[in-house]
């Protein structure tokens, strides 16, 4: 049985809960036969409501974000999968990525390795700042990330599918252990994906308005062919027609304008940033 399907038919139990996590987020296990990998498990009954998402659809756009990344061969996404049991219900489960403690080699801890606040007068060498605010002290802090091509790359990721929270903390690093296959950075937490109004909201805003790469170009244009055969008819059954049209749409207004998307006005930018 390959991760995919050790993920679908494994058996699944539960380790622990997420506290920091806004739905029930669950840690847990699949096991089948001698094999067994750490997961994440969202059962769809744990989705808290949104105004502006449909109600039990955030399991099926984790799993069309983890689609459209392998279809064009980003790898961006930890292998996720629906599955239609699991002790909590039918939900969400994806191969979980350890995370090393600290990297010496990097300023700072997980997650601020590529996404961090700082000092205004502090700005590393290369890096984007992207919001200013104000610390505890009153004193004028930035929000700044680096200027990585695996961060630009999921910047472009979450410009195709949307992605309306795309914080710090949604940012791991791939763990060959479990998906030697997964890129360096990798992003998790899509459920709020792929709705067919703008709803981009990112702390990646670092290339807004930067040409696209010719092999950025290659990238977008494979996808829109895959969205028109087989990645299409798979993502028929995880989201709404509208939606599957509308991913379409991004594609092809990202062609056409040349860039990553620029904002009209101010950066759109979850909350909490991290
Ligand atoms: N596949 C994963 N591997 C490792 N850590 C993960 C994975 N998925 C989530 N996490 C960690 O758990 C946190 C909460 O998960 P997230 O998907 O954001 O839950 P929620 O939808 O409830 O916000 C993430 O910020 C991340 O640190
Ligand atoms: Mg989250």
């Amino acid at each position: 049985m390959d991760l995919l399907g050790l993920l679908t038919h494994g058996e699944l139990s539960i380790d622990g809960r997420l506290v920091v996590a806004s739905n029930v987020t669950l840690v847990g296990r699949v096991e089948h036969g001698d094999r067994q990998v750490r997961c994440v498990y969202k059962p769809i009954s744990g989705e808290r409501p949104l105004w502006d998402f449909p109600d039990g659809t955030l399991a099926a756009r984790e799993v069309a974000a983890y689609l459209v990344s392998e279809a064009v061969g980003w790898h961006v996404v930890p292998p996720t999968v629906l599955r239609d049991d699991g002790p909590l219900g039918p939900g969400m489960c994806q191969a979980w990525l350890e995370q090393p403690e600290s990297d010496a080699a990097l300023r700072v801890d997980r997650p601020s390795t590529w996404v961090d606040v700082v000092s205004e007068d502090e700005i590393p060498d290369g890096w984007f700042p992207i919001l200013t605010a104000v610390d505890e002290n009153g004193d004028p802090v930035v929000l700044v990330h680096a200027d990585d091509p695996g961060l630009r790359r999921l910047a472009l990721f979450d410009a195709v599918v949307n992605n309306a929270d795309r914080k710090g903390g949604h940012l791991l690093c791939a763990d060959p252990r479990v998906a030697g296959n997964t890129a360096a950075i990798v992003g998790v937490d899509h459920g709020v994906s792929f709705h067919d109004e703008p709803k981009l909201r990112t702390v990646l805003w670092g290339w807004a308005g930067q040409p696209l790469t010719d092999s950025e170009r290659a990238d977008l244009e494979r996808l829109r062919q895959a969205c028109a055969g087989a990645l299409g008819m798979q993502l028929e059954t995880l989201l709404d027609p509208t939606e599957i049209a509308a991913l379409d749409d991004r594609i092809s207004a990202l062609l056409q304008a040349g860039t990553l998307p620029e904002p009209t006005g101010r950066m759109p930018v979850p909350w909490p940033v991290f």
